[in-house]
């Protein structure tokens, strides 16, 4: 057995103790463990590492702008130790074989754990079920990606077990409120919170699956998911960025920023447990690809930088500890029924070590992504100083001390 002892967050509380882990997975908690492998934690307080259930490792066919192993090294760096990979790769993951191309890159290249998400177009057959983490449905267009037609989606689902996570803004909405748009207050409009809350509500009529909403912009459909059992997720850009910000380009994502007044609401609702889960749909461009406002492609980076901006925002009054760890790390962990998020007997011992004196200024400089640039330049993060997958120590130090391929496909079949 090895043993880690320091400071650990369990069950709302900093308490001091030992846990033994056999196998990668926490077998005791105790007051005093001894154990072949043993790490005492002095400074910072001990977490369970993030699990970030919305990411786009551009893997493969858009590699320029990432890979799994930039994307999986920058998520380490911020904490995080399993991510949830979305379909809209070249080719996209809508077959068995676009899985499993995907799976043996991911297995070659990632630094931490991972899922597969797998693109939910039609009817699929039960074995896909088993073999996939998760399933997502586009309710609008996107980078790489046509969306379904809607009227097709009770069917589609009808058979599904696992999760499915949908990209839920109306098309049709989205149509009819096209206009050229020139600036985020005009990419906002273009894509108004409506067409949010209309597609929430027609998935309220389905019978069946409880839908996971991704990236909400509005809280509205915060509510409206409520009344209808799904659950949701946040990006920290749609919480700590706005429209009215002299972002350019690189705030421009779909669904788009909203205005100062709704990220404040959106932060409330996070703070009183209205929002499940905090993820980061990290999705990298390039530089030269968000050179022009018009043409840019939407979607901005975040694996890196999620963790720390909440930390930082325990710092800074907005979140309580006990909110970040259920909406960063026990929540997604139950949402994919994995056995991560949390630090207790069975559960992996994904861990990280955070002193939470440690603010410093976010600088692309200092991040891993391939595309070198971040939405959050200069604002304040936390990062961690160590990183522990499964009891194997990933990063010490602020270093990595671990190599590609380290990381291990979980399908979510328990
Ligand atoms: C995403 C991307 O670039 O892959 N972009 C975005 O603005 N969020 C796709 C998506 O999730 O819509
Ligand atoms: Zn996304």
């Amino acid at each position: 057995m090895d043993v880690i002892e320091g400071k650990f967050f369990i069950d709302g509380e900093i308490k001091t103790a030992s846990i033994g882990i056999e196998n990668g997975k926490i077998v005791k908690i105790a007051k005093n463990l001894t154990g072949e492998k043993f790490y005492s934690i002095e400074e910072g307080t001990i977490f369970p590492s993030m699990i970030d259930i919305h990411v786009h490792m551009r893997d493969p066919g858009f590699t320029w702008k990432e890979d799994f192993e930039s994307g999986t090294l920058s998520a380490l760096h911020g904490g995080v130790t399993f991510i949830l990979d979305m379909p809209n790769t070249k080719p996209p993951v809508d077959s068995i074989e676009n899985f499993r191309t995907k799976l043996k890159i991911a297995s070659k290249k990632s630094y931490i754990d991972y899922g597969i998400a797998y693109l939910l177009q039609k009817k699929e057959e039960k074995y896909v079920q088993n073999e996939v983490t998760s399933f997502k449905i586009y309710m609008s267009e996107t980078t790489n990606i046509k969306p379904v037609n809607y009227l097709l989606i009770p069917e589609i689902v009808s058979d599904i077990e696992k999760n499915i996570t949908v990209h839920a803004e109306l098309q049709d909405c989205i149509d009819n409120n096209k206009r050229e748009s020139k600036d985020l207050i005009m990419h906002d409009m273009s894509r108004p919170e409506s067409c949010e809350v209309s597609a929430v509500r027609y998935l309220g009529d389905i019978r069946g699956p409880k839908f996971h909403i991704a990236h909400v912009s509005s809280p509205d459909t915060v509510d409206l998911s409520k009344i209808f059992g799904f659950t949701t997720e946040v990006t920290p850009h749609h919480l700590f960025l706005n429209r009215e910000m002299d972002l350019g380009a690189f705030g421009k994502v779909n669904p788009p920023l909203r205005s100062s007044f709704i990220s404040e609401r959106l932060r409330y609702l996070l703070s009183n447990g209205n929002i499940d889960v905090v993820s980061s749909d990290h999705s990298p461009h390039t530089l030269e690809e968000k050179s022009d406002f018009a043409s840019a492609p939407s979607g901005l980076p975040g694996v890196e930088t999620s963790l720390p901006l909440l930390f930082q925002a325990y710092r800074d009054s907005i979140f309580s500890l006990d909110t970040i760890v259920k909406v960063s790390m026990e929540n997604p962990g139950k949402i994919l029924k994995i056995p991560k998020g949390k630090i207790a007997p069975g559960y992996d011992a994904d861990l990280i070590v955070v002193k939470l004196s440690d603010s410093r200024r976010i600088r692309s400089k200092d991040l891993h992504y391939k595309c070198g640039w971040t939405p959050f330049e200069n604002l304040w993060g936390i990062f961690p100083r160590k990183v522990f997958i499964r009891g194997e120590l990933a990063l010490d130090n602020f270093e990595e001390t671990i190599e590609p391929g380290f990381g291990l496909y979980y399908s979510g079949n328990r």
